[in-house]
């Protein structure tokens, strides 16, 4: 398909410009070492937003090693800000998390022309993104990632939402950001696990749309990236996801929903575990599942689900449930189905760059599939 048909700019250098139905245009910037230059950036976005004024809002394990340079930057633009730091993890996205945030951004007098500018992974982009959608009934947000796993997933295609009634992403809003800048270099100061993790979306954007990222993946898994191979990851994963999504902003249709593959198992399971899963951990074992079961339903060759588990075996990912997991994952499964009205949408990999959707998983598929999986050497 060709870039212009799908709404996306030239993807070989420069800011992402995506065109979607009912969205403005916004860049997403992709560049190693990009910070030192996101003064400028911001000066131009906030003049452009007309935007009195920045409300940081930053996950304080981001905070320690990043808010430093972001502060700078702001601060360069000569345009006052506030600082509202959410502590880290899980439990910020939630009603408490999202109220304080609300609370912060109306006892800084923040209106409907402020930036919300979010610092940090997955977690605070999701918060900001929601509460940026009902704050005021919405204000400018753009965000700063700082984990693989926001660079190449959380921090694309405005999809905000927090978790509640122990029901992952329960509440939740679509609101398009101002910009994106993703400076890969955030990510250098992250414990190991925490890239592995972020690795999984990547191998799951791989897996559903790009054969060639497949590839690079499987040459170069007998390390982790860093510096410019890792830029090229997260670009490439970012055109990925930019292209499923340039057709279907919404999620209202089959292109979309392909971005859940290892999900609809994934998210039980993570919430399941207490969040103790991270959740690219949990994704993997959801893609793991999906991958035998397709190859037990006659969808995918041996050779191909071989390939699938090698893969997330060489990033040391893990590739099934604990025993204690398989009961409370399958019952999380039911209130997928119930949130959804309907099948899980079970997204099936065929062949690497293949996936379809197919409607659910029956008890005895799953339990037959991690059998196989247990059973593995
Ligand atoms: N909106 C979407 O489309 C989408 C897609 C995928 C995942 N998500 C959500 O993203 C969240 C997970 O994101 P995550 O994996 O980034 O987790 P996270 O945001 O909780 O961050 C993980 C940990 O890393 C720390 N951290 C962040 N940046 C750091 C850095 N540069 N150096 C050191 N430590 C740092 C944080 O303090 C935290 O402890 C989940 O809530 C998930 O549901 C959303």
């Amino acid at each position: 398909m060709s870039s212009s048909r799908l709404g996306l700019s030239d993807v070989s250098s420069g800011p992402l410009l995506v065109t979607a139905h009912r969205v403005d245009h916004y860049a997403v910037h992709v560049e190693e070492g990009l910070v030192a230059r996101l003064a400028g950036l911001l000066a131009g976005l906030l003049d452009h937003l007309g935007s009195p004024d920045v409300v940081i809002a930053v996950d304080t394990g981001a905070a320690e090693h990043h808010l430093g340079a972001v502060t700078a930057a702001v601060l360069a633009t000569g345009r006052p800000f506030h600082v509202v730091p959410v502590p880290a993890g899980e439990t910020s996205k939630s009603p408490q998390g999202l109220d304080n945030l609300l609370r912060a951004l109306h006892s800084h007098q923040t209106s409907r022309r402020s930036l919300l500018l979010a610092l940090g992974g997955g977690m605070v982009c999701d918060l900001a993104t929601t509460a940026a959608a009902i704050y005021m009934r919405g204000i400018p947000y753009a965000l700063v990632p700082t984990t693989v796993l926001a660079a190449v997933d959380a921090a694309i295609g405005g999809k905000g939402g927090i978790d509640d009634a122990g029901a992952k992403n329960l509440l939740g809003a679509f609101h398009h950001p101002a910009a994106v800048f993703v400076d890969p270099q955030l990510t250098g100061t992250l414990p190991e696990r925490q890239i592995r993790n972020g690795l999984a979306e990547v191998i799951k954007v791989a897996l559903i749309a790009d054969t060639d990222l497949f590839a690079s993946l499987e040459r170069h898994a007998d390390r982790l990236p860093t510096g410019a191979s890792l830029t090229q990851i997260i670009r490439a994963a970012i055109v990925a996801k930019l292209r499923l999504l340039a057709e279907d902003p919404f999620e209202q249709g089959d292109l979309r929903r392909l971005l859940n593959l290892g999900h609809c198992i994934g998210h039980p399971y993570e919430a399941a575990t207490g969040y103790q899963v991270l959740h690219g951990e949990a994704v993997a074992v959801g893609m793991a599942i999906a991958a035998v079961h397709a190859h037990l339903t006659g969808r995918t060759s041996l050779a191909d689900r071989d390939r699938i588990l090698r893969l997330l075996d060489a990033y040391r990912l893990p590739t099934t449930l604990p025993e204690q997991m398989r009961e409370p994952t399958w019952e999380g499964m039911a209130t997928v189905r119930r949130v959804r009205g309907g099948p899980l949408h079970l997204v099936l990999p065929h062949t690497p760059g293949h996936c379809t959707v197919t409607d659910d998983i029956d008890r005895a598929s799953y339990d037959k599939a991690l059998s196989e999986l247990a059973a593995r050497p």
